[in-house]
């Protein structure tokens, strides 16, 4: 099992070694959704009862979920990417900062937690590389809910307030259509006594898979997707079985990379509509897609530069953004990628330069002129999404590229190289026998003709 606080150097020490100038060719087979897997995992602990869980992803990121929830007391059987939850023996209410830094998902646990057992301490998430990453909104809304809520030596404490063995529904009105807020309330307000209800809630695909597991197990939600959700408090919720839906991010993150190769791919199952501010940009660029039932192929010749701005679902997505820059800066002409999000989410813009990209930064802004070619060289991943980005412009560039960091990678894509590898991408994982820290950066000695860099 791979937990990145025991293996840190372990996964520093590997790397992704990419020959330029691939193409991509065939049908890749997408995972379960990342973002609702960690969910749906967190609200398992709203039941005694089991929860089996399909179409679970092998990532280290659901492994460090999986292991909190262990710690908690909840029983967890892996079977190939099935996943059997039961919680009966539950016996803490606190997650443990050890197994909490580092997986800002787990905080969701709290409104589970709150509402199961009337009391919850979860440590602050905590910044990452891509913002501050507040949880205003999630205080905020559980406090209207009738919680008492303390931050103490960077532990939230939460408490129902009173003699209460409920939370109490209520109107919440959302200051930013949080995905994480919209996700934690949900979870409070199911066991709550009364209506509440969410105003400016978040509308992502991955809340919709909550609510669609939660209702199975018993629970009274409607208007999922809408900007607007209801939420009728129950006072049990039940077991169920439940699929994880498509990673929409994964499916798009695909679709890029034979964009960017002028390729021919078909990738399934999907579900289309969640992906559609993506295909239609695809589209716009020059790329002819075309969509039968759970699958999405993709033609891509010449494409031409266009504009981008991140919005919440449905608009597009602050996780393909990084993604979606690396195609534009060998499209032809002039784009503009504008991040919304996020405010430290353009990490991977200076790394694009140095391979050659033609790239000026005005805060969240980049102003993209399309050139020619790339160089290939070595890379290092700060975040997730950004190494996505640079694996697709290693994959173009001209000459080859080692990326590194690949514990950022492993967090949200499965057997992404291996998946690249069945598409004809010519990329390979090496274990270098020295691990190195972040400080020494000696990297294993390469040939002096390929420039090494690290994303800011
Ligand atoms: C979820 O993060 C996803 N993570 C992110 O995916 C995704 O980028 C993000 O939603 C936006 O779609 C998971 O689902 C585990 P937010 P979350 O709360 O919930 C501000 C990936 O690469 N905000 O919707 O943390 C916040 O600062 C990851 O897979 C507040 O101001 O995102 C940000 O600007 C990265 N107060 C904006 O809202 C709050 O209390 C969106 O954050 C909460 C958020």
């Amino acid at each position: 099992m791979i937990c990145e606080s025991k293996n840190k150097s372990y996964l520093k020490s590997q790397n992704l070694k990419i020959f330029g100038q691939g193409k991509l060719n065939g049908r890749v087979e997408i995972s379960g959704a990342k973002n609702s897997a960690l969910v749906l995992l967190a609200a398992s602990l709203l039941t005694n009862e089991r929860i089996i869980l399909e179409n679970v992803p092998r990532l280290t990121d659901i492994e460090k979920m999986g292991n909190i929830l262990k710690n908690l007391g909840v029983n967890l059987v892996h079977k190939h990417n099935n996943l059997e939850i039961d919680s009966k023996n539950i016996s803490m209410k606190e997650l443990p900062y050890e197994l909490v830094n580092g997986l800002r998902a787990s905080f969701f646990c709290i409104g589970a937690l709150l509402s199961k057992f009337g009391e919850a301490k979860v440590p602050l998430p905590g910044g990452c590389n891509i913002g501050l990453r507040p949880i205003d909104e999630h205080i905020k809304g559980l406090k209207a809910l009738g919680s008492e809520i303390l931050i103490e030596d960077g532990i939230v404490k939460a408490k129902i307030k009173g003699k209460k063995k409920q939370l109490c529904g209520t109107h919440i009105k959302l200051n930013c259509p949080s995905v994480g807020a919209t996700e934690t309330l949900i979870m409070a307000a199911s066991l709550a006594e009364g209506r509440t209800t969410i105003e400016n809630a978040a509308r992502e695909p991955e809340i919709q898979d909550l609510c669609q597991m939660l209702n199975k197990m018993g629970a009274k939600i409607y208007d999922s997707g809408k900007e607007t959700i209801i939420i009728d408090g129950v006072n049990k919720l039940g077991g169920c079985k439940h699929k994880v839906i498509p990673d929409r991010i994964e499916a798009g993150t695909f679709l890029i990379a034979a964009a960017a190769t002028s390729s021919s791919i078909t990738i399934s199952p999907v579900i289309p509509h969640h992906l559609e501010a993506v295909t239609n940009k695809l589209k716009e660029s020059g790329s002819k897609i075309t969509v039968q039932g759970n699958s999405i192929s993709i033609q891509s010749k010449k494409l031409k530069g266009v504009d981008i701005e991140t919005a919440p679902f449905p608009g597009f997505p602050t996780d393909l953004q990084a993604p979606f820059t690396t195609l534009m800066t060998i499209a032809h002409g002039e784009s503009k990628i504008t991040e919304t999000i996020f405010e430290n989410r353009m990490n991977h813009i200076d790394l694009l330069k140095k391979m050659g990209a033609s790239i000026k930064l005005d805060k969240n802004v980049a102003h993209i002129k399309g050139v020619k070619t790339m160089k290939g060289m070595n890379l290092i991943g700060s975040d997730l999404r950004s190494s996505a980005a640079l694996i697709i412009a290693a994959i173009i560039a001209k000459g080859n590229s080692k990326i590194y960091g690949l514990e950022h990678l492993d967090r949200g894509y499965e057997n992404f190289e291996s998946k690249l590898k069945i598409l004809g991408v010519k990329i390979t994982r090496e274990f270098i026998k020295k691990t190195f820290t972040e400080k020494e950066y000696k990297i294993a000695s390469e040939p002096d003709d390929i420039p090494k860099a690290r994303v800011a």
